[in-house]
């Protein structure tokens, strides 16, 4: 019985549960009506936020770009763009107020399932290395570390960080 219990919650933690109101939650594509608010949470979310610029250049580029929605607020984000049979996560950002309630977890779920309508057989991004928050999201999801690019991001004082890339296989029967 202790067993059962101990081998029950170590599923449990591998596979969080939804936040408890993801039922009333809902994607939208990003539109440029959205903008504003998607650049709100980018700027409190990040020491070297997206510009509107990126934001518009990746909407053109017709990038999946899907906005997570609870009623009228903005939770969530991510942006990715098909490749040749692959996936590249761009962009995915939690509203700070919403932050560790599996919202990332969900989204990453629905970019999962989005990449295998597309076919591709791989997801791939890249995280700061000193990101180690969403690094850890990334794993818990299934994704590895599979390399470094040095220098890959902009730190403060002209000073470049390295980028940890991560990639998930996507298998089909
Ligand atoms: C990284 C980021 C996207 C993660 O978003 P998040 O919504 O907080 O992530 P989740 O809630 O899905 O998962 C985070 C934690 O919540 C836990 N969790 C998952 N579901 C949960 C639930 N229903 N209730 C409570 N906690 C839950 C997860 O197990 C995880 O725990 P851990 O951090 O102890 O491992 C978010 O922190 C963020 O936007 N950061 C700034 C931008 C950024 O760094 N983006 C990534 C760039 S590569």
């Amino acid at each position: 019985m202790a067993l059962l219990d101990h081998a029950t919650q170590a599923a449990r933690r591998a596979v969080p549960l939804p936040p408890p109101d993801a039922l009333q939650a809902r994607f939208e594509p990003m539109t440029a009506a959205r903008l504003d608010a998607v650049l709100a949470i980018e700027q409190s979310a990040y020491s070297h936020p997206w510009t509107r610029r990126n934001l518009t250049d990746s909407l053109a580029a017709g990038h999946l770009a899907q906005c997570l929605l609870g009623g009228d607020e903005l939770l969530g984000y991510l942006i990715a763009m098909p490749g040749y049979r692959e996936m590249h996560l761009l962009n995915i950002t939690v509203a700070p107020a919403h932050q560790r309630q599996g919202w990332a977890r969900l989204m990453l779920d629905a970019l999962v399932l989005w990449s295998r309508t597309l076919r591709a057989d791989w997801l791939w991004l890249e995280v700061r290395a000193s990101n180690a928050r969403a690094q850890q999201v990334y794993l818990r999801r299934g994704f590895s570390r599979v390399g470094l690019r040095k220098g890959y991001y902009p730190l403060r004082h002209g000073a470049r960080e390295d980028a940890v890339v991560m990639s998930l296989p996507l298998d089909y029967e």
